[in-house]
C-alpha cells in the first residue's frame, strides 16, 4: 500500500517527441466493481484485464476477508467465487483499503445490509477523507457506524440485520456514494431508489443489470432516478475490463504538450460519464482524434490519437461536465499551463476531498513551477503561459495522490526545466506501469533517489 513505505522521489526531464502506442491498464472503477459484484454473485465470475494496482488489490483482499474466493490466474486474469447477496462472512480482522476511497466506500455499502460487523482503515490520505457521505445513507437502511471525529476512518460498521429499503437523494455528485447506496440496497427487501441531480459515472448501474439485477434508470426533472429491486440472485459474469480513460489522460496530455509527439492510446472507453476531458481538450485546440470508433460491451470505444498541439488556448470548462472528468482536472491544469490565456474551472468543490485537496496540491505545485493560479472554494483558474514558456524546475508534494504525482511528471516532459515530486509511490495505486510505459514513448522519468 502506498503511504506505508519509503517515499519514492521522482523527476521528469524535458524530452523529445513522444511516439508509439500506449497500452494503459484496465479501468479502476470497473475493476473494483467486478470484484465486489463477483463476490455478491453465486458461482464463478471471470475477469479479464483487471487493473492490478494497489487500490484494486486491496479490494480483492477485502473480498477474501468477507468470504469470497478470489484467485489471480496471472496476466490480469482473475476469478471470484461469490457468496451471494447477503452471504458475506464477518471478517476476522480490520479491512485495510489502503489509498482507495472507491474501495472502502463501495465495500461499506455492500456489507451495510448484512448482519455482520466490520472495521475499516486506510493510509494517511484515506483516513482523512469524509465517510459520513456513506454512513448517513446506510444508517437509513439500519446500519450503525462509529468512526473518528468528523466521520473519518478507522471506522466500524455494524450491518443492519433487518434492513429496510430507502429512497435517497445523493447530496453531492458522487458515483461512490450512489454506488454504496445501490450495493446496500441489494440486500434490502423491496425497492431502493437513488436520485442523483447530476449524472455521475454509471458503471454500477450497467454492471448490476449485467449481473441480472432488476434496475431501471429514469431521467426526470428531479434528476436521474435509479430504482433497484432488492434481494436478487446475482448471476456470475465474464467481464472484459476496458482500459481506463483516466489513465489514458496522462499519455494523451503528455503528447499534446510535448513538441513533435504522436501517440496512439488504443481501446479507450468513451462512456459520456467518463469522457469529459477529451471533449475539453478538443475545445482547447488539441489535436486529438478518435480512430476506429466502435461499440464494445454496450460502451462506445475508440483508439485515441494525440499529437503535439502548439496552439492550445485557455477556455472556460463547462461546469456541467465536471463529474465526467473529475479525476482529470489535475492533468488538465498542466495542459492549461501550456495553453495561451486563462483556463477557468468552476463547480469543482469535490476536488477538495479526493486523495488530496487537488486544487490546493496542484495550485501549489504549479506556482512552484512558475505558473500563476487563482483559486476559491469551488473554482480555480490557471493562467496559461503558452507553449515553450513554462519554466518548471520545481519539486512538488504529491500528498499521497497518484494523479498529482503523474500530472507533475507530465509537466516535466515539456517544461523548460525538470519537474520533481517528493513521492511517486502512490502512482502504483492506479497505474503501476506508468514509468515503463512513458519511457517506451520516449519520456525521461526517473526515480531521483537512484
Ligand atoms: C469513482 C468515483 C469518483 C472518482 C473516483 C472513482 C468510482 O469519486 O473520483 O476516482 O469508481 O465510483 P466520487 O464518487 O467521490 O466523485
Amino acid at each position: 500500500m502506498s503511504g506505508h513505505g519509503t517515499p519514492i522521489p521522482m523527476t521528469s526531464r524535458p524530452c523529445g517527441p513522444l511516439t508509439g502506442e500506449a497500452n494503459v491498464p484496465g479501468d479502476k472503477s470497473i475493476s473494483h466493481r467486478s470484484l465486489i459484484l463477483g463476490a455478491m454473485a453465486v458461482g464463478e465470475t471471470r475477469i479479464f484485464g483487471l487493473l492490478e494496482g494497489e487500490d484494486v488489490l486491496d479490494t480483492a483482499k477485502a473480498m477474501r476477508a468477507f468470504g469470497a474466493e478470489v484467485t489471480d490466474h496471472g496476466g490480469g486474469n482473475w476469478s471470484v467465487h461469490g457468496v451471494g447477496v447477503g452471504g458475506f462472512a464477518e471478517p476476522e480482522n480490520v479491512i485495510d483499503c489502503g489509498n482507495s476511497g472507491t474501495g472502502v466506500r463501495l465495500i461499506m455499502g455492500a456489507m451495510a445490509t448484512s448482519g455482520i460487523t466490520a472495521t475499516f482503515t486506510g493510509d494517511a490520505s484515506l483516513n482523512k477523507r469524509p465517510m459520513a457521505r456513506v454512513t448517513d445513507p446506510i444508517a437509513l437502511f439500519g446500519a450503525q457506524s462509529v468512526g473518528r471525529s468528523g466521520g473519518r476512518l478507522p471506522m466500524t460498521i455494524v450491518g443492519a440485520a433487518d434492513p429496510v429499503p430507502v429512497r435517497y437523494e445523493v447530496p453531492m455528485p458522487s458515483a461512490q456514494v450512489k454506488s454504496a447506496v445501490l450495493l446496500a440496497g441489494l440486500n434490502a427487501p423491496g425497492q431502493t431508489v437513488v436520485i442523483e441531480k447530476e449524472a455521475t459515472r454509471d458503471h454500477t448501474e450497467r454492471m448490476l443489470a449485467g449481473f441480472g439485477a432488476e434496475i431501471s434508470v429514469e431521467e426526470t426533472e428531479e434528476g436521474r432516478v435509479i430504482t433497484l429491486t432488492g434481494q436478487p440472485e446475482l448471476k456470475p459474469q465474464t467481464i472484459a475490463v476496458p482500459r481506463d480513460p483516466s489513465s489514458a489522460a496522462f499519455p494523451v496530455c503528455a503528447a499534446i504538450i510535448t513538441p513533435g509527439s504522436d501517440v496512439l492510446v488504443p481501446n479507450i472507453g468513451l462512456n459520456p460519464t467518463r469522457a469529459g476531458l477529451f471533449t475539453t481538450l478538443r475545445e482547447m485546440g488539441a489535436d486529438l482524434a478518435y480512430e476506429n470508433e466502435r461499440e464494445e460491451g454496450g460502451e462506445p470505444v475508440a483508439d485515441l490519437r494525440a499529437k503535439f498541439s502548439p496552439d492550445l488556448k485557455g477556455i472556460e470548462v463547462d461546469p456541467a461536465r465536471a463529474a465526467s472528468m473529475i479525476d482529470e482536472y489535475p492533468v488538465l491544469s498542466v495542459v492549461a499551463a501550456f495553453a495561451k490565456g486563462d483556463t477557468v474551472m468552476k463547480g469543482v468543490k469535490e476536488l477538495r476531498v479526493k486523495e488530496s485537496d487537488r486544487i490546493d496540491a496542484m495550485a501549489k505545485g504549479l506556482r512552484l513551477n512558475g505558473v500563476e493560479v487563482e483559486e476559491g472554494e469551488d473554482w480555480w483558474i490557471v493562467k496559461g503561459l503558452g507553449h515553450g514558456n513554462v519554466p518548471g524546475g520545481g519539486t512538488c508534494e504529491s500528498h499521497l495522490d497518484h494523479r498529482i504525482a503523474m500530472s507533475f511528471m507530465v509537466m516535466g516532459m515539456a517544461a523548460q526545466n525538470p519537474v520533481s515530486v517528493d513521492d511517486g509511490s502512490p502512482i502504483a495505486t492506479s497505474f503501476p506501469i506508468f514509468e515503463p510505459l512513458m519511457a517506451s514513448l520516449g519520456a525521461d522519468v526517473v526515480r531521483s533517489d537512484r
